[in-house]
C-alpha cells in the first residue's frame, strides 16, 4: 500500500486502542511484522493546553516506523496547533479519528460526531492537511447510524480537503462494537475514492482479513482487540495473504515469554507501578483459556511486580 509517497510494506495496520495501544504494544506488534500502527488517541484540545497525560501517550520508539499519531478534536484551528505540535515526535501520518463512540467523546462533537457534520469535518481535515507536511489519513465509520450512513460521502469529502487514505470500520455509531461489519460500505468507499482504503472491523483470522481484501477491494486491512493477547496474528495474516498458510499461535510457554517481553516494554516506557496495573489486563488476554481460570484470574488481578508476572507465568506453564 502506498500513503501519499510512503510505502508501506504489508497490508496489517494494528488499530489505535485507547488504553492499551501504547509504545510497548505496537512495537510487539510491528515486531512480529504488523505494517503500520497507529497511536492510541489523543485529544488536540488537552495536547495544546500543555496536559501532561496527553504528550505521555506521545511516547514511541523508533522500531515502530512506519507510525501515525491519532488526534482527536473538532476545532480547525486548534487540531492544526495539536499537529503541528506533535510534529516533534516524528510520525510518518497524522490520523483524524471520525469514529470514536463513546459519549464522552461524541457529546463534545468529536469522534464520530463529526460524522453527523461533514462540513466542520472536512474543515478540520483541510486545516491539518495544511499545518503539517506528513499524510494526513481519516479513520471513520460506517455513519452515526443506519438512518445517516454516509461515509462514501465523509470519504469523498476528506478526500477533497486533502487525506490521503481513509480507514472505514464499517459499523455504525450506534452498533458500537456489535457483530457484524458491513464489508459493502467498505467496497463502496473504495470504489468511490482515488486514495488507499484500509478495512477495519471483526478481523480475527487470517482468512478473515483475506476475505475483507477480496470482497471489498480495500488496499490494507487493520485489526484491533483481535490483537490483544495476540500480537503475532499480524505475521499469521501477512504470511496467509503471500502463500496461504500460516503458522499456528505460539505454545502457551512461548505467549509467556512474548508476555513478559510485553511487560518489560511496559516498564521501560511507564515504570513498574503503572505497568503493572496494565499489563493485569493485557495478561488476561494472553492466558484467555487455560485450565485454573479462577486461581489465574486472581493472580492476574493482583499483580504488582514484575516477579508477580514471573510467578503467574511459571503457572500458567504448569497449568497447561
Ligand atoms: C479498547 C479499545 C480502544 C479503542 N480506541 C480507539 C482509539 O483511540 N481511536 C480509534 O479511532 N478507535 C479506537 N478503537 C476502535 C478500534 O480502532 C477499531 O476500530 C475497532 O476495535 C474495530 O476493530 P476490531 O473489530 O478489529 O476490534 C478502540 C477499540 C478498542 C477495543
Amino acid at each position: 500500500m502506498q500513503i501519499a509517497d510512503k510505502m508501506i510494506p504489508g497490508h496489517t495496520v494494528l488499530a489505535p486502542m485507547a488504553g492499551v495501544g501504547d509504545s510497548a504494544f505496537r512495537a510487539l506488534c510491528r515486531s512480529y511484522g504488523c505494517s503500520l500502527v497507529v497511536s492510541e488517541m489523543i485529544s488536540a484540545k488537552a495536547l495544546t493546553l500543555g496536559d501532561k497525560k496527553s504528550r505521555d501517550l506521545l511516547f514511541r520508539r523508533d522500531i515502530e516506523r512506519p507510525f501515525s499519531i491519532q488526534l482527536f478534536g473538532d476545532d480547525p484551528a486548534i487540531m492544526a496547533a495539536a499537529a503541528e505540535m506533535v510534529m516533534d515526535y516524528g510520525p510518518d501520518f497524522i490520523d483524524i479519528n471520525m469514529g470514536c463512540p463513546a459519549p464522552k467523546i461524541t457529546q463534545n462533537g468529536c469522534g464520530s460526531r463529526l460524522m453527523l457534520r461533514p462540513e466542520r469535518a472536512f474543515a478540520v481535515v483541510a486545516a491539518v492537511v495544511a499545518a503539517v507536511d506528513v499524510p494526513v489519513t481519516v479513520k471513520m465509520r460506517k455513519g452515526w447510524d443506519e438512518s445517516s450512513v454516509n461515509a462514501v460521502e465523509m470519504a469523498l469529502g476528506c478526500q477533497q480537503a486533502g487525506a490521503a487514505a481513509i480507514t472505514v470500520h464499517g459499523k455504525t455509531r450506534e452498533q458500537m462494537y456489535a457483530p457484524q461489519v458491513d464489508l459493502d460500505i467498505i467496497r463502496a468507499v473504495k470504489e468511490a475514492v482515488a486514495v488507499p482504503v484500509i478495512g477495519n472491523g471483526d478481523i480475527a483470522t487470517p482468512e478473515d482479513a483475506r476475505r475483507m481484501l477480496d470482497e471489498t477491494g480495500c488496499d490494507a486491512v487493520m485489526v484491533g482487540r483481535a490483537a490483544l493477547g495476540h500480537p503475532w496474528l499480524f505475521g499469521q495474516i501477512e504470511s496467509y495473504l503471500q502463500s496461504g498458510r500460516y503458522e499456528p499461535a505460539p505454545a502457551m510457554p512461548q505467549r509467556m515469554e512474548v508476555l513478559q517481553r510485553h511487560a518489560r516494554m511496559c516498564i521501560e516506557e511507564k515504570g513498574e507501578r503503572r505497568a503493572m496495573l496494565l499489563m493485569r489486563t493485557h495478561a488476561a488476554w494472553y492466558i484467555k483459556g487455560v485450565r485454573g481460570a479462577a486461581k489465574l484470574r486472581a493472580m492476574t488481578g493482583s499483580l504488582s511486580t514484575f516477579e508477580d508476572l514471573e510467578a503467574l507465568c511459571a503457572t500458567v506453564c504448569d497449568e497447561s
